[in-house]
């Protein structure tokens, strides 16, 4: 078995790993060659006894008396997250959110590059929009094999975006990004994450409406 492809991590320890390497890479960039579970844990708000429990699920990190050394630790990080790759990455909906999401820059730095944007409709597809000409969805799998891609967003109609997943999925996407506010199904092979806005100012508005230190993520 892979080490760093454990059988049940818990996805907010998943999600963590996120925060650890945004925190370590700014460590990295103050010139800090090592950190101690304890400092990396204060800086997010966690206990140490969490960032242990959380990097244990994928291996053996930290060297006693010293720690983590940070660049080690951001590639470990970066290997088990897989962004220590490029991936390949396309959109379908090149709409509001949709050209938002093409001319933010923030993806490259992170190892995901937009490679294609697909829209259904006929008065966007063959134009250009920023540096992306918006492909027909008759080409999906053309495209999706031309670059390796693996990794999509989806930014259209909630009605429309189920038709979209299972014609992604049926192209050989094995990671779905949704942005349309509806609950995907998807088989078990296919990687599904949802950003919802809404859903993160409900959990907000709860956060603020409970009085403090009555909730935490474990
Ligand atoms: P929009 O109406 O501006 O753009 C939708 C685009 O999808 C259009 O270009 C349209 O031609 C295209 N489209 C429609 N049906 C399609 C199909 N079957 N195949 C391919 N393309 C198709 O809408 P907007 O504002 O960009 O929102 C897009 C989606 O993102 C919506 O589901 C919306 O609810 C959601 N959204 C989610 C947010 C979040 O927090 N996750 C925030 C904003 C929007």
């Amino acid at each position: 078995m892979d080490p760093t492809r454990p059988e049940s991590v818990p996805n907010p320890a998943v999600r963590r790993l996120s925060l650890y390497l945004r925190q370590l890479e700014a460590f990295a960039r103050k010139g800090r060659r090592t950190i101690s579970s304890k400092q990396l844990g204060q800086s997010l708000g966690l206990t140490d006894a969490q960032v242990r429990k959380d990097l244990a699920y994928f291996g053996q990190f930290g060297h006693p008396g010293i720690g983590y050394r940070v660049d080690d630790l951001i590639a470990q990080v970066r290997r088990i997250l897989g962004t220590d790759k490029i991936w390949n990455v396309l959109l379908v909906g090149a709409g509001n959110l949709g050209r938002a999401l093409m001319s933010y820059k923030g993806f490259d730095a992170k190892g995901f590059r937009l490679v294609a944007v697909f829209d259904s409709d006929p008065s966007k597809v063959g134009k250009k929009q920023g540096p992306f000409v918006i492909e027909s969805l008759n080409d999906l799998r053309e495209v999706i094999d031309r670059h390796a891609i693996r990794l999509a967003m989806i930014a259209v109609p909630a009605d429309a975006a189920q038709d979209i997943a299972d014609r992604l999925v049926e192209a050989g996407i094995r990671g779905l990004l949704n942005f349309a506010p509806l609950s995907l199904k998807v088989p078990e092979e296919v990687a599904l994450n949802a950003v919802d806005l809404a859903v993160q100012m409900e959990q907000l508005s709860f956060q603020v409406n409970m009085p403090l230190g009555q909730t935490k993520e474990t």
